[in-house]
């Protein structure tokens, strides 16, 4: 007997339509994207943060699809909105559909309200939400199933999605979590944004360095160009790396007293290449035109003396639209002899994207090898 392959790009899609979630403002910039690099969507509704297309019936996607866009946070397939002023009798509708049912995972998130970093907003999962996820929980028990709420996944397992896009409108849909941003709630990983830190910059280098695979061994050797006042060399020096800040702009205490800390105060283009010698990761969060930023680390990574694993970059937009250079921006990058180029605009970005890249693609994996052992070992540790 003939068996349907879900994925042939023959099979119908599930639904006629999938939802993306990006940052607040950034709609226009990430419907361009994603309409020019996928033909066959368009356009179908669009509010701050969260955007739906429709999947054009005689060129569908595979069930577990994947988007090439950078300014996506997350994506899923959309099965439509619920809307009503009693939370409870959302719930109840909601979760009588079928694709509920197939998930163990529940993610349940609001969209942005603001540009994070704006009025105090961070992204990621609200308590309101969580609580919502909660009552979820319930029902599904209630039923008989079991689904857990908010939590990150494995790879590729079906997560149920809930969008509070309003407090009476909730959009609901599925997806695989197919890349590393799906796994997390929202797109947002979990990352504790109550701790002090000299700058958000130490919130964007936490989630890049989730989303990346980059791991930053005690010891590693890290050059950070633009980086006062010291939120990532915060972050670099707590993870054990020998740091280098330079900025012509005065450093944090904090960081300038720290005994691994060398703050070189000069542009980037006027430090002696020999200082980035052994350089293991080079870092670079410029107030300034990301072409500026990639040939100012250009010079430096094709000095012979030099010899970086990786780098990871800020990059910043002065207009949403300039985003559009992005696939020019990584294959500059890949010009310089990188292996791995990805690019993506973090939760905790502005407008702005991380772009981060890797001469030898196993460096990630030593990194994840790394972390395991690294997590066994503290695990072992008696309890103090
Ligand atoms: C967004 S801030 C960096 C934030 C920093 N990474 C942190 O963790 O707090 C941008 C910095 O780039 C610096 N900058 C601008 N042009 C530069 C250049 N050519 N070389 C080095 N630093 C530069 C500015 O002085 C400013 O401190």
């Amino acid at each position: 007997m003939a068996t349907t392959n879900p994925d042939s790009p023959s099979t119908p899609s599930p639904s006629q339509f999938i939802f993306v979630i990006c940052q607040n403002g950034a709609e226009s910039a990430t419907k361009s994207e994603i309409m020019n690099n996928h033909s066959n969507l368009n356009l179908a509704f669009s509010r701050p943060g969260f955007i739906t297309f429709k999947v054009n019936s005689e060129s569908p996607l595979p069930k577990r699809f994947t988007l090439k866009s950078a300014l996506a946070r997350t994506y899923g397939w959309s099965l439509g909105k619920c809307t009503s002023q009693d939370a409870n009798s959302m719930i109840d509708e909601i979760s009588t559909n079928p694709q509920f049912k197939n998930s163990n995972h529940l993610h349940v998130w609001q969209r942005d309200p603001v540009t994070p970093g704006k009025n105090g907003f961070e992204p990621g999962v609200s308590t309101l939400a969580d609580e919502i996820g909660t009552l979820f929980k319930t029902a599904a028990e209630t039923a008989g199933a079991k689904i857990s709420v908010n939590k990150e996944t494995k790879p590729d397992e079906q997560v149920f999605d809930i969008v509070m896009v309003e407090p009476n409108e909730w959009w609901y849909g599925y997806h695989f979590a197919s890349t590393v941003a799906g796994r997390w709630p929202g797109g947002t990983p979990a990352i504790d944004t109550s701790v002090e830190t000299y700058s958000r910059a130490y919130f964007k280098l936490s989630e890049a360095l989730l989303w990346s695979g980059i791991t930053i061994q005690p010891g590693d050797i890290c050059a950070e160009i633009g980086s006062a006042p010291g939120g990532a060399c915060q972050l670099l020096l707590e993870k054990g790396a020998h740091v280098i800040g330079i900025d012509p702009a005065e450093m944090e205490t904090g960081i300038l007293e720290h005994e691994n800390f060398v703050h070189i105060r000069k542009r980037g283009s006027d430090v002696r290449r020999k200082e980035f010698r052994n350089t293991k990761w080079l870092l670079s969060d410029l107030n300034a035109d990301p072409k500026f930023a990639i040939e100012t680390v250009a010079e430096i990574v094709n000095h012979p003396l030099v010899d970086v694993k990786g780098i990871i970059l800020t990059l910043k937009f002065s207009e949403w639209k300039n985003t559009a250079s992005i696939p020019d921006l990584m294959n500059a990058i890949k010009a310089l002899g990188f292996q791995v180029v990805k690019a993506r605009q973090l939760a905790f970005n502005r407008r702005e994207i991380c772009l981060v890249a890797v001469k030898d693609k196993f460096v990630l994996r030593l990194g994840k090898k790394h972390a395991k052992t690294k997590k066994q070992t503290s695990s072992e540790k008696p309890k103090s």
